[in-house]
């Protein structure tokens, strides 16, 4: 049983699979109306050190349907590593609640926290990772073009936390991960190493990437605590934009997809954003089938078996 949801890279692609296929089953159920509320009075701790809209609204929710409760906590109320240590912290939350979600500059904060609290913790997001937003994903490319073995992803933009979680996300589903990125802002190389051969392919063009690509993908050129070197990013970036002239070298009836916060004029125009809205606000939603399966098998059923 495996405790926590930290870095995907834990995990193996038949586990990925489970909690894929459980997602799917509890979407059903939920729409339906007849997802029962297994976390009854069971209490989610959440860690906001950075801002954030569908992470903070998306666990909150999940816990309200399963009939729980989620608590936010940002920086300025708790400290973590500063009027507190991470270690105390942990074993405060674990034992006075059922997980904790944490989203942090330091992904070593996640891990420590999961050291030391006796209860799950998922990462909500780090400046390494963004697992929770990989697996969504998974499920809205699964959705949108009908599978995902075989299929391929192409992201253009930066080798940030999310292109991270999605190369592995896509080398353990059976996803071809091919991104397009400018020099020294791409995956470290011992990291791509690690991948399965052929899995995933780096390069800095962005037309190469997309022409067999199913799904075309983007992210912000400037993360959270990045924002100092937004001009100088900018400038780099700019030749990695989604718009018209990049769809038009990928195959007909590519899906966009955006894990959002959009800066459009930017990573991405905005009619080729609002062309491809749909499929970006499914996306957006699936952050909240995805992460309610989750919830209910870290707390309800102990863990990924
Ligand atoms: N995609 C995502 O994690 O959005 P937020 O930063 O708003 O949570
Ligand atoms: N790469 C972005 C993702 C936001 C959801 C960031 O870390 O700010």
């Amino acid at each position: 049983m495996i405790k926590d949801f930290i870095n995907l890279a834990d995990f193996s692609g038949d586990q990925l699979r489970g909690m894929l296929d459980q997602a799917a089953a509890d979407k059903r159920l939920f729409q339906s109306g007849k997802l029962q509320p297994a976390l009854d009075r069971r209490v989610l701790a959440m860690i906001f050190e950075k801002p954030s809209l569908r992470t903070r609204v998306s666990f909150e929710t999940a816990m309200t349907q399963l009939g729980g409760h989620a608590i936010y906590l940002t920086n300025a109320d708790i400290g973590l590593g500063q009027r507190e240590s991470v270690k105390d912290t942990a074993r405060t939350l674990g034992g006075m609640c059922d997980a904790i979600m944490a989203r942090t500059f330091s992904h070593e904060f996640v891990v420590e926290l999961a050291r030391y609290a006796d209860v799950p913790v998922i990462n909500g997001l780090t400046d390494y990772s963004h697992p929770c937003q990989a697996m969504a994903d998974m499920m809205t490319v699964e959705e949108l073009v009908g599978g995902l073995e075989g299929k391929k992803l192409a992201f253009v933009g930066d080798g940030n936390n999310v292109a991270r979680s999605l190369a592995l996300a896509c080398a353990k589903l059976g996803v071809k991960f091919a991104l397009a990125c400018p020099e020294g802002y791409q995956l470290e190389e011992s990291f791509v190493a690690e991948l399965p051969a052929g899995a995933c392919s780096v390069g800095t063009d962005p037309a190469a990437a997309v022409a067999d690509a199913d799904v075309i993908y983007t992210d912000t050129w400037v993360s959270m605590g990045q924002e100092d070197q937004k001009a100088e990013r900018v400038k780099i970036f700019s030749a990695m934009q989604i718009n018209a002239e990049l769809l038009a070298a990928a195959p007909k009836g590519v899906k966009v997809l955006h894990c959002l916060p959009a800066y459009r004029g930017y990573e991405i125009t905005d009619e080729v954003f609002e062309l491809h809205a749909e499929s970006i606000f499914q996306q957006a939603q699936n952050r909240l089938h995805f992460q309610r399966a989750l919830l209910g098998l870290l707390i309800g059923q102990g863990g990924i078996q």
